[in-house]
């Protein structure tokens, strides 16, 4: 397949070095512009080019930017793109490391990604967002095999969220429809299975007891942890300069 990657960083790179080892034709965008990815490129086998270009190179489309930045995207980037072609996006909102507070996410009524759907135009398939890039590039396993990690899928669109199933199970993991955009609240940041690897079973068993309706008590015990891992974060990054 023709696969376009908006975001060379570290999902967008994880995915480019095993998208192009299947055998996919990888075109990959910054912000900075195609004659920054040279170091990518060597390292992936992705093509450099521009935003414009990665939105219009293919099957599949990935957006993988910070949250925060996805305002800045052209707003007609997917224009003359075929209506067919599944749009994943991997956000994860990260108000106090990188993103700063953006109310409508904080009210509950709108999910992480219905937000970057609205701020793109255009339906997206919520996937890999719950991974942690190193394990995208090398924890992939061929189907069956024990110990399997599997990955929530979610999006509105029955066929869109078909093919993102399928390439899940191409690089190397189970998919698990999480059913809609609306309920992808179910994978994101604070979450059982945010960062946690289950397989199939148990992430199935994770998702569904945390039922389809995000109450407020959820909304705010998820906000809670991830703000923890967030203060553990900053504490982290911090640690060398302190010393
Ligand atoms: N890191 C992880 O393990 C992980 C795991 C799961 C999900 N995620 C989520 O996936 C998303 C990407 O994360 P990441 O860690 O891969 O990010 P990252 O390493 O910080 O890389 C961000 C990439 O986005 C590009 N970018 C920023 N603004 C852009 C724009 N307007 N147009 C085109 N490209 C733009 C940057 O290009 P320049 O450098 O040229 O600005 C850079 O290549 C985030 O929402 C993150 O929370 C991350």
């Amino acid at each position: 397949m023709k696969i376009g990657i908006i975001g060379a960083g570290y999902i967008g790179s994880a995915l480019a070095v095993r998208l192009t080892s299947l055998g996919h034709s990888v075109a990959i965008a910054n912000s900075r512009g195609p004659e920054t990815l040279q170091d990518v490129a060597q390292k992936t086998g992705a093509t450099p080019v521009t935003a414009q270009e990665a939105a219009h190179h293919g099957e599949i489309i990935v957006v993988t930017i910070p949250l925060k930045n996805i305002p800045d995207l052209p707003s007609d980037l997917f224009a003359g793109v075929s209506a067919e072609i599944p749009v994943i996006d991997t956000s994860n909102y990260y108000p106090l490391l990188r993103d700063g507070h953006l109310p409508e996410l904080e009210t509950g009524d709108l999910t992480e990604s219905e937000w970057v759907q609205q701020h793109l135009g255009r339906p997206v398939v919520k996937v890999f967002n719950n991974i942690y890039a190193e394990h995208l590039e090398k924890s992939g396993k061929p189907a069956g095999a024990p110990g399997r990690i599997a990955l929530p899928v979610a999006g509105d669109d029955a066929a869109a969220k078909q093919k993102v199933m399928a390439l899940v199970n191409e690089l190397g993991f189970d998919a698990v429809d999480d059913g809609s955009l609306h309920e992808s609240w179910r994978q994101q940041p604070g979450t059982p299975v945010y960062g946690t690897d289950f397989p199939a079973a148990e992430l199935r068993q994770q998702l569904d007891q945390l039922g389809t309706v995000r109450t407020d008590a959820q909304r705010e015990q998820f906000a809670a942890n991830h703000a923890v891992q967030e203060r553990e974060m900053i504490k982290q990054f911090q640690a060398p300069a302190a010393k």
